[in-house]
């Protein structure tokens, strides 16, 4: 979508170094080899034209299987003091190298693209000191410091944030691991997440072939490079962790920010109806798929075999997070060791981490729980199926979990027992010959010895494209090319119906899920069809099934999935808006979340509160992202209302001045209240102009 919306611009070529990474797409199955085979098959058409579009205009293409995209970006192109924006949430990940890494919509990244001034809100800072040091001894990881913070700030507790990390212990950590930090702070949605250079990060540099990068940096390694002198002092506030006590954990479910230290998780599944058994463990994602991540999965796997126990006891799915990461785990006779150990070695790329997962062993609805390295664990993350239960972990308790099969084991004080004659736990039933294994603490081992950089697929970039033309089929139900948004229309909002009210959490993945739907990212109108499908609409009762994705359509008063319901309202011309719930649009930044309404004729969102991109996204396809004053008046508005909003026309809205919301209920009188709004001279150009890219049109390229 950014590609298309960079060739709407009408640009030559870019004006920044892009790249461009096939990750998302490739579904999860039989293992890597197999998937790939099909992917490059399935999805033949998208990668034609992302390797036509980036040959176009001057872009790098990684093709599918060259790793995921933080994963590539950490080994290529992060560097200590850059700043780099990319159009997926966990863009901080870079952080791990001391690069300020953003992330934002698509739009948000043509700007940059076109090399036009990229902005967002001075954020503020949170340090968080580290003392003590990370040496693993007692299970814990890095992993484990994030999931603590989530459990501190909740998943909008670092809205409008940098977090910034300090201290000793930093010093105990690797470049990798400090990724992994920096990577799931998106889970607690702050805008980027970073630690000040230190000697792991030149020789994770030196291991990727750019020592040279890192004897410059380590010219200005007490200057430019590291926090300003007296710093502590002027953060937003602070958070100390001490990393010789810090206790690993397990978060979920259904949300990253619920937070279990290992010790306490048995009583929280006393307490709850969560399924204690587990369907699957994995490990991958861009957040823990290094190398050190998965030599501490060969530790464990290895004392498993040591001791008798040859096989883990449920699916246990493996990604390396690249190529590289690949070849060389490969090489060092890592996966070799999994493999015997009855891993499935999946595909350098997201796979179940972004609901690509043909998953076979449990039917949709049936509730299960399973665990993982990954980020993120919202309902239908993974298999599109609400009724998992994601917990996520790090790499070496996920591994702990593959040979227990249960969410009640803790290997620090649990043990499992050894099967007879060697046969597979899962065979003997849980019956044991009378001895117990109990897991020690994995050894983790920051780099290889050597990188193996293995097949190369990358596409660079080409100087003279003049000739060249980007392959999109005007048949195609993939790929479409964008027809500009009308500019705003004096009267747009005098008038609006309510879609629905959006009850409860509301991320990127209920207002445009993943999964499946993933085929028509390039394709607006049709993936349009998905909007608001995951959605609890407070307008139906729980009780009815249809409470999710459906809605009342306000003209006929017959039920109908939301996105039909907007469609049949566009013909119509009636205009319309959507209430929100706090958080709303929370998660990735997936900025089809906000092009869907926009195409689908909405005007507004009328939230409690909103997440940093997803507001952002808004307002640059040309809607009115707008906050209740008063949080109590989201409950007063009932099926049938219509609204009115007074202050957003021509000359009327400007920074900083409230809206005026009228609300006519369908029986009784008008009512009143005040909306809150955050756009700026700028953003108001782009509300007037109809999007952003509009604007971009109208003043860059006349
Ligand atoms: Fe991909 Fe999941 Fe990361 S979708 S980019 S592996 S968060």
């Amino acid at each position: 979508m950014a590609l298309l919306q960079f060739i709407s611009a009408g640009l030559p070529e870019v004006r920044v170094p892009t790249t461009v990474h096939s990750d998302h797409l490739i579904i999860a199955d039989k293992g890597a080899k197999e998937d790939i085979k099909r992917a490059v098959s399935d999805h033949k058409e998208v990668y034609d034209f992302l390797s036509s579009a980036a040959k176009k205009y001057g872009i790098g293409y990684w093709r599918p299987e060259s790793g995921i995209i933080h994963v590539v970006i950490f080994e290529n192109y992060a560097f200590p003091g850059g700043l780099i924006i990319g159009t997926d949430s966990h863009t901080p990940n870079a952080g791990g190298m001391g690069m300020l890494g953003i992330g934002v919509g698509g739009s948000d990244a043509v700007d940059a693209m076109a090399d036009m001034p990229w902005e967002l809100v001075c954020p503020k800072v949170t340090g968080v000191k580290l003392t003590g040091k990370l040496v693993g001894s007692n299970w814990n990881s890095s992993k484990d410091i994030i999931c603590k913070l989530a459990g501190i700030l909740s998943v909008s507790g670092g809205k409008g944030k940098i977090i910034e990390f300090f201290g000793p212990g930093v010093q105990s950590m690797g470049a990798t691991a400090m990724a992994t930090v920096c990577n799931m702070s998106a889970e607690i949605g702050s805008t980027s997440c970073i630690f000040p250079y230190t000697q792991a990060m030149a020789r994770y540099l030196s291991a990727t072939k750019r020592a040279e990068i890192a004897r410059t940096a380590d010219r200005f390694k007490d200057t430019l490079l590291a926090a300003d002198e007296g710093s502590e002092n002027s953060y937003d506030e602070i958070i100390e962790i001490n990393l010789d006590t810090l206790e690993p954990r397990v978060n979920g479910p259904f949300t990253p920010d619920l937070s279990h230290p290992l010790s306490r998780l048995k009583h929280a599944l006393s307490e709850s109806d969560w399924p204690v058994e587990l369907s699957s463990s994995m490990v991958g994602s861009c957040t823990n798929s290094s190398y050190e991540d998965l030599e501490k999965v060969r530790h464990l796997v290895a004392q498993a075999k040591t001791a008798g126990i040859a096989k883990v006891k449920i699916p246990f799915l493996v990604s390396p997070g690249s190529e590289q990461i690949h070849a060389t785990a490969e090489a060092d006779g890592i996966l070799q060791e999994l493999r015997e150990a009855g891993a499935t070695l999946l595909s350098s790329s997201c796979g179940p981490c972004v609901g690509q997962w043909d998953r076979a062993d449990v039917r949709k609805g049936e509730k299960n729980s399973v665990i993982s390295s990954y980020n993120r664990n919202f309902a239908g993350r993974h298999d599109s199926n609400p009724a998992t239960h994601s917990f996520v972990t790090s790499p070496e308790l996920a591994t702990a979990f593959a040979f227990a099969g249960r969410l009640d084991f803790n290997p620090i004080t649990d043990s499992l027992p050894v099967p007879r004659n060697g046969v597979s736990l899962s065979d003997t039933a849980g019956t044991a010959a009378g001895s117990t294994f109990r897991f020690r603490p994995p050894v983790s081992t920051e780099l290889p010895r050597a990188f193996d950089p293995g097949e190369n697929r990358y596409q660079a970039p080409v100087t003279d494209a003049s000739n060249l033309s980007v392959a999109i089929d005007p048949q195609s139900d993939r790929l479409q090319r964008l027809t500009p948004f009308e500019p705003w229309a004096r009267g747009n909002a005098s008038r609006m119906e309510v879609l629905l009210r959006v009850k409860g959490k509301c991320t990127t993945d209920h207002i445009s899920p993943a999964g499946p739907w993933y085929n028509y990212r390039g394709h607006l109108e049709n993936i349009s069809n998905n909007m608001l499908i995951a959605a609890q609409n407070a307008f139906i009762p729980e009780s009815d099934p249809r409470s999710r994705g459906h809605t009342l359509n306000p003209v006929t008063g017959k039920v109908d999935l939301i996105p039909a319901v907007a469609k049949d309202l566009r013909s119509k011309g009636v205009k319309w808006c959507i209430i929100g719930d706090s958080n709303y649009g929370e998660g990735s930044s997936r900025e089809h979340a906000a092009l869907e309404p926009r195409f689908l004729g909405g005007v507004a969102i009328i939230a409690r509160s909103f997440a940093r991109i997803h507001e952002t996204n808004l307002k640059k396809q040309g809607m009115l992202p707008l906050t209740f004053n008063d949080w109590s008046d989201y409950d007063k508005i009932k099926l049938g209302d219509r609204i009115e909003l007074v202050g957003v026309e021509h000359g009327e809205i400007r920074p900083g001045k409230r809206i005026i919301m009228k609300v006519r209920p369908k029986e009784g009188s008008v009512w009143k209240a005040m909306l809150n709004q955050s756009f700026h001279w700028k953003q108001i150009e782009w509300l007037r102009a109809g999007s952003a890219l509009n604007h971009i049109k109208n003043t860059t390229l006349k």
